[in-house]
C-alpha cells in the first residue's frame, strides 16, 4: 500500500495524516454494504448550521446496481474515467441551498456538506478504504440523468474503494500517484489577530 503520510511541523492524528487521494483503485475488490452504511453514519453525524443537515448523498454501488453505477460514471469528465472506472463505489454528494424552516437561503449548505464529505473520507481512511473527490463532473448531465430536484446542487463526486498498485494507471496518473503530497507553507494561508499576519506557531 502506497502511504503519503502529511509533513507536518508537529504531530497531528493518523487519520488525517493518511488520507490523500489516490488514482488507482483495485477493480477486483467491492466494498460492503456494512462498510457503506459506516461511511455514510459518519457523514450522517457531521455538523451543520443550525443543525439543517443539508446534505444529501446519492450511492452508486457498483457491485449490487451496475447500470446506477454506470449512470453516474457517465457524469464524470473524461480524463476523470480514465481512472475511476476500477473503482466499485461511486457517491454524489449534493446540498439543499434553503433552510428548512423559512425557505431562505443557506449560505452553509456548502460549507456543511463538505464537512459531512471529509467524515466520508475519514471513516473511509479508517477503514482501509481510499476516497478521491472529484469537481470534474457535467453539472448539468448530472442534475438531469440522477434526477436531482431544483433545490439540490452537486457538489462533488467521490470514488472509494481499495488501493491498487499503482501500475494499473495509465502514463501521466502513474507518475501523479507516486510524486510527493504538497502543501503551501503554515505560514502562507494561516493568519493570527488580522488578515494576513501569519500563525507563527
Ligand atoms: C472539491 C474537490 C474537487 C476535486 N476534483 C478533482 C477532480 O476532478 N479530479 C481529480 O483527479 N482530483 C480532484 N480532486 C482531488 C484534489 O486534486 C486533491 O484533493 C488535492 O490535490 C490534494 O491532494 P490530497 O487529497 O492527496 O491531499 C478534488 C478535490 C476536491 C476536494
Amino acid at each position: 500500500m502506497l502511504e503519503k503520510l502529511a509533513k507536518t511541523q508537529v504531530p497531528i492524528h493518523e487519520l488525517l495524516a493518511k488520507r490523500w487521494s489516490p488514482r488507482a483503485f483495485d477493480p477486483n475488490q467491492t466494498v460492503s454494504r456494512e462498510q457503506i452504511t459506516a461511511l455514510l453514519e459518519a457523514a450522517r453525524w457531521a455538523p451543520s448550521c443550525r443543525g439543517e443537515e443539508p446534505w444529501r448523498f446519492l450511492v452508486f454501488d457498483k457491485h449490487t446496481n451496475l447500470a446506477a453505477w454506470e449512470k453516474a460514471f457517465s457524469c464524470l469528465d473524461e480524463s476523470n474515467q480514465k481512472w475511476v472506472k476500477n473503482a466499485p463505489l461511486l457517491i454524489l454528494a449534493t446540498a439543499v441551498g434553503t433552510f428548512n424552516h423559512n425557505g431562505q437561503p443557506n449560505r452553509w449548505a456548502p460549507y456543511d456538506c463538505g464537512a459531512a464529505s471529509e467524515n466520508i473520507c475519514l471513516q473511509a481512511t479508517h477503514l482501509g478504504l481510499i476516497t478521491h473527490q472529484m469537481g470534474g463532473f457535467k453539472l448539468a448531465k448530472t442534475h438531469e440523468l440522477l434526477g436531482l430536484p431544483v433545490e439540490a446542487t452537486a457538489l462533488a463526486m467521490i470514488a472509494i474503494g481499495y488501493q491498487a498498485s499503482p501500475d494499473i494507471l495509465e502514463g501521466d496518473y502513474k507518475t501523479r500517484e507516486l510524486a510527493e503530497r504538497q502543501r503551501k507553507p503554515l505560514a502562507e494561508n494561516f493568519f493570527e489577530g488580522q488578515w494576513g499576519v501569519a500563525f507563527s506557531g
